[in-house]
């Protein structure tokens, strides 16, 4: 039995293979957890150019926190687990929770959200630890359009990343939030990397998650985005989605990888969410639209047990809304817009 917590009882080494079922009876065992607010990037559509406050260090879930709460998750039946940002490498001991998550033997796939910016020394020990999945964003795979979206300029170590994690085969998911004016020219070329590389690429619509700063969208949506697509790749066929997917897939014949848009904005998943996320400071996010249904953090640092800690799990998930625009209207305070999707964790 792992040794995580003096006052826990729950046998570590015992994972169910069901996972719980919400009040809609879908099937909940994916967890992403946020564990930094923390990025070296400036991404207009998430944050200001100046960044958003920070957290004190103090306020940040511990390793210890993380560890134990990941493995109360794998007692109610979590199989996936996402581990996002802000920037996770940029947290000191980020390799080391990877490695006490594997360790922990709960989940089937352990996965990785980041900018590229600072994960390429690690990967032989991301491989040691099995650790293949990582979705990577690109917005732009134009210099300059990449500098202007975030703001600085690492458009040439993150495309080298990405080359060098396909070369260690990595299995890759290659984000790009697409926007009006912006990088809407970048969807073919983006599109076009899965034709001859085994990458999957996944356009998302903008959110208005972005710290406050901008409060018009000019939606650039799923729809217009597939027709795009469609309109360059008259033959790409559309796949079928699998339970929590997000994104409607397609496939050109004889690409590698496929092609995903993910109507983030337009809400048109939420019927097969199997999702939980955790914010760095621990706010419990039961859609991405909520904001934050209880802090885990408080309450775990109030000295409870696992078992307390397994049940409260169980009580939120029951809670959980139909879909984000529930959760939207549900909301205690704040314009969603105030919020910074490295605070959500992605
Ligand atoms: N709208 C849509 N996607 C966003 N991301 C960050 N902020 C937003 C937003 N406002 C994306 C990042 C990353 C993923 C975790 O979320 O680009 O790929
Ligand atoms: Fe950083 Fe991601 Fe936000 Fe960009 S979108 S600023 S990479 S957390």
């Amino acid at each position: 039995m792992a040794n995580i917590s003096k006052n826990s009882y729950i046998e570590y080494s015992y994972y169910p293979r069901n996972a719980m079922k919400d009040s809609f009876n879908r099937t909940i065992d994916y967890v992403r957890i946020a564990v930094t607010d923390r990025c070296n990037l400036r991404c207009f559509y998430c944050m200001p150019a100046e960044g958003i406050p920070y957290e004190p260090k103090a306020h940040l879930l511990s390793y210890e926190e993380i560890t134990r709460l990941l493995g109360v998750l794998g007692t109610i039946g979590f199989k996936k687990v996402r581990f996002t940002g802000g920037e996770p490498f940029l947290r000191k001991d980020f390799m080391e929770l990877l490695e006490s998550t594997s360790r922990l033997g709960a989940f089937d796939s352990i996965n990785i959200t980041s900018n590229g910016t600072l994960l390429q020394k690690h990967i032989p020990r991301l491989k040691e630890l099995g650790i293949h999945k990582i979705n990577l964003s690109i917005d732009s795979l134009n210099k300059d359009r990449f500098h202007k979206i975030t703001r600085r300029d690492d458009f040439e170590k993150v495309f080298e990343t990405f080359h060098m994690l396909l070369a260690n085969d990595f299995k890759i998911k290659l984000n790009a939030v697409i926007m009006s004016g912006i990088n809407t020219q970048d969807i073919i070329p983006l599109a076009e990397l899965a034709k001859d590389h085994s990458v999957d690429v996944r356009f998302i619509e903008e959110m208005p998650f972005n710290g406050g700063y901008k409060e018009n969208l000019k939606m650039y949506s799923a729809k217009d985005i597939y027709k795009d697509l469609k309109t360059h790749f008259p033959n790409l066929k559309t796949l079928d989605m699998k339970h929590g997917d997000t994104a409607n897939l397609y496939k050109v014949p004889n690409h590698q990888g496929n092609i995903g848009v993910i109507a983030a904005f337009s809400r048109t998943f939420c019927n097969t969410c199997n999702r939980l996320r955790i914010s760095s400071k621990g706010d419990i996010k039961n859609c991405l639209y909520d904001d934050g249904v209880f802090n885990i953090r408080d309450y775990m640092r109030t000295g409870v047990s696992d078992k307390e800690l397994q049940l409260k799990f169980q009580d939120l998930l029951r809670l959980k809304p139909k879909d984000g625009f529930e959760a939207e209207k549900m909301r205690k305070g704040g314009s969603k817009n105030m919020e910074s999707m490295s605070v959500i964790g992605g």
